[in-house]
């Protein structure tokens, strides 16, 4: 009979737990699909005492996860535990040194230090997969390392956080201001120990860096990304976005200009009858356009124990098969520095003033918008708001994110605003 492929795991969290059951639960159906059975041979977590709603007595515990990655009797190290340094990096890359292939969830690590890694992996002839650390459960990474290998991608764009996508459907399902929101998916724990990580667009920013390395065969470089998270997205825009037929999504962009890469993870507003707009709750979309094939749309469980165990196990099915690629899907020394650019391709705005309510205000500002090169496409004006004050619509007509800079900047100026102006990019789905 063939060996088993031995599996040493290190995190014991939601992704591991998850893993500890598949192999348990699926024993033949991962053996017949793999060609050899697979077995669970070492794990390792922080605190042993800790119920985890798993059988884990046939497996050696090891306190330190390095004891894990280096161990004899392990073929393939999962790591589970998180973070873009300490341990994470340490023993993934113990685990390389001592001869064995690596399944990992880690985005952050992957953003930060990704090519150092496959360069290290190929190097000596390892694999290190990550199917789990975009989108959860959705086959993104497969489909364009795999499926799309021969299309030039075009542009890659999504909603991969799904924490995000849960606030703002939230907050448009049930008319709540953010901050209600946020403190419910506080407590139904949706959110990461450090919620920044979510709100503030930098998980969902790891991931599209991810992508873009594979879309363009650049070396992933989470620091062009242009971040801008969800905190000031407020319940009057959701509500007069929906009114003008949009949705606001927190979508990541990324995609090759004459001038450079654009990578870009923002709340934009999408049409809300697009995919895109249609996607509600916890849910993560990826939209991937190559040149051959056109426009593939992905859409699942970007998070939970079994979507997330569901992609890693596909990486260890993966490699027991013996299926050998190289970690961003061409070898790690033909990956070029990307050119980072700035945001210009030219797209529709939304824009929210709040004018005074007074001869001439809506002149004062079309004024400022012509001076900007920019033109509207529609306007629509609100009964009074509070005392003297109206709520002013605005979506332009394509237009660069320098003019509407030049806008912004300018429209203050005019003396008839009430509070500042909101602008939002509308993007083409
Ligand atoms: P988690 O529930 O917080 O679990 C982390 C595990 O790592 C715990 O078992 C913890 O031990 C263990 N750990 C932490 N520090 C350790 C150390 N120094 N030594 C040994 N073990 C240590 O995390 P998770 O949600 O499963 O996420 C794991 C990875 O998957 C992360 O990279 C995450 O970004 C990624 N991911 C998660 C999801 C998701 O839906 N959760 C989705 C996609 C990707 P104790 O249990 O003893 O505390
Ligand atoms: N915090 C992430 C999310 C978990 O909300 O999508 C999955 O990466």
């Amino acid at each position: 009979m063939t060996s088993p492929l031995r599996l040493g795991i290190a995190g014991l969290g939601t992704v591991g737990i998850g893993v500890v059951k598949i192999v348990q639960k699926h024993a033949d159906l991962l053996a017949k699909r793999s060609g050899r059975p697979v077995a669970i041979t070492a794990v390792s977590a922080r605190d042993r005492m800790k119920n985890r709603d798993a059988d884990l007595s046939a497996y050696r515990w090891e306190v330190d996860p390095m004891a894990v990655a280096t161990a004899d009797d392990v073929d393939v190290f999962i790591e589970l535990v998180g973070g873009d340094t300490g341990i994470a990096r340490d023993s993934i890359e113990a685990a390389l040194r001592a001869g064995k292939d690596v399944v990992t969830a880690n985005k952050a690590l992957l953003a930060m230090h990704g090519q150092a890694l496959a360069e290290l992996a190929e190097s000596l002839g390892r694999v290190i997969r990550f199917e789990a650390a975009v989108a959860g459960g959705i086959p993104v990474i497969k489909s364009m390392t795999e499926s799309l290998a021969g299309n030039r991608i075009t542009r890659v764009m999504g909603v991969m956080n799904g924490t995000c996508n849960y606030i703002l459907t939230r907050m448009e399902s049930a008319g709540l201001p953010y901050e209600a929101v946020f403190e419910e998916a506080r407590q139904l724990g949706y959110l990461e120990a450090d919620p920044t990580l979510d709100v503030g667009g930098i998980d969902a920013g790891h991931k599209l860096a991810i992508l873009s390395s594979i879309a363009f065969g650049t070396q992933v470089s989470f620091d062009a990304v242009e971040i801008e998270g969800i905190e000031r997205v407020s319940i009057d825009d959701i509500r007069r976005a929906a009114d003008m037929g949009y949705r606001i999504k927190l979508l990541g962009v990324a995609q090759t200009t004459a001038r450079g890469l654009e990578q870009r993870m923002s709340p934009c507003l999408v049409p809300a009858d697009s995919p895109l707009g249609q996607l509600v709750g916890g849910t993560n979309m990826v939209v991937i356009e190559g040149d051959s094939v056109g426009q593939i749309v992905l859409r699942g469980a970007g998070a939970g124990e079994g979507p997330t165990a569901s992609a890693v196990m596909s990486d260890i099915i993966e490699i027991a098969r013996g299926v050998r690629l190289p970690v961003f899907g061409q070898p790690a020394e033909t990956l070029v520095a990307a050119q980072p650019a700035r945001t210009a391709v030219p797209a529709a705005y939304y824009m929210r003033l709040e004018l005074q309510d007074k001869p001439g205000a809506l002149a004062k500002v079309a004024t400022v918008l012509g001076d900007a090169g920019i033109s509207i496409d529609r306007m629509r004006q609100y009964g009074q708001h509070s005392p003297a004050s109206v709520p002013v619509l605005v979506v332009t007509h394509k237009t660069t994110p320098e003019a509407i800079d030049f806008a912004i900047e300018a429209l203050p100026r005019t003396g008839v605003l009430v509070s500042d102006p909101v602008e939002l990019r509308i993007e083409e789905v």
